[in-house]
């Protein structure tokens, strides 16, 4: 296990426990669109872990500022969801996404694995190392997310504190402020850099995008339930606004 896999579990297995249920309980991370670039299962690197920037036998690590993004997925009473699948995908530090429209523009970094998942354990917590949100034209600097559990699936983006151009953003300026809080990473200095912590507020009864076929655990996860049989596979084709 390298620094940063060790690292990252450290993060997840410290997190504290997430202690007033009632605060969150009316409250639920806002989704947003899902855009038009997420990699389909044959578009991503064989290495689809939650570290972004070092993929498994490249040589060199990704280029931009590394970051950690961590949290918790909890459902609406504010209870950890164990088992829950976290996905992120972004575009590299030269505004270019790991899906093959934008990536035959040219200029991809290919040190920059584009998308991750992770699993999480029965904490709730997820967390993944990947570089800073860049600016790419016509959007605010954003980091995609989904997450998957049980019955609950939400799409969302998350935004960099104060960024000036979040107020320009057609898709940020939707958000009332108080969701915009709930998808804004804000950063301190952590033990591997920079750091954001966003919770992760799943709504039950959303419809299923995918379905459970023949996942295989992720070798980032410390999930005891990562060693079910199970895999998320698309069922459906997803929408396509940016
Ligand atoms: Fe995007």
């Amino acid at each position: 296990m390298d620094l940063n896999r060790r690292a990252l579990l450290s993060f997840m297995s410290a997190l504290p426990v997430f202690g007033a249920a009632s605060a969150v309980a009316a409250q639920r991370t806002p989704s947003a669109t899902e855009g038009p670039y997420y990699p389909s299962a044959k578009m991503r690197f064989s290495d689809a872990d939650n570290n972004l920037v070092r993929i498994t036998g490249a040589v060199r690590a990704a280029g931009g500022e590394v970051i950690v993004l961590k949290g918790r997925v909890l459902d609406s009473a504010g209870t950890p969801l164990n088992g829950a699948r976290v996905e992120i995908w972004q575009c590299d530090v030269n505004g270019i996404y790991l899906h093959t429209r934008d990536r035959s523009r040219g200029g991809y970094d290919d040190a920059f694995q584009g998308f991750g998942h992770v699993v999480t354990g029965p904490d709730g917590a997820y967390a993944f190392r990947t570089i800073k949100p860049t600016v790419y034209p016509g959007r605010t600097p954003h980091i995609h997310v989904k997450a998957f559990a049980g019955g609950r699936e939400l799409t969302t983006q998350f935004y960099l504190a104060d960024h000036p151009l979040n107020d320009r953003d057609r898709i940020y300026r939707r958000l009332g402020a108080a969701e915009r809080e709930l998808v804004t990473m804000r950063f301190v200095g952590g033990p591997d850099g920079p750091e954001a912590t966003v919770d992760i507020l799943l709504e039950a009864g959303r419809r299923y995008l995918w379905t459970a076929a023949d996942w295989r655990p992720s070798p980032m996860s410390s999930s005891a339930s990562a060693k079910k049989p199970l895999v998320w596979r698309e069922v459906q084709k997803p929408s396509t606004s940016p």
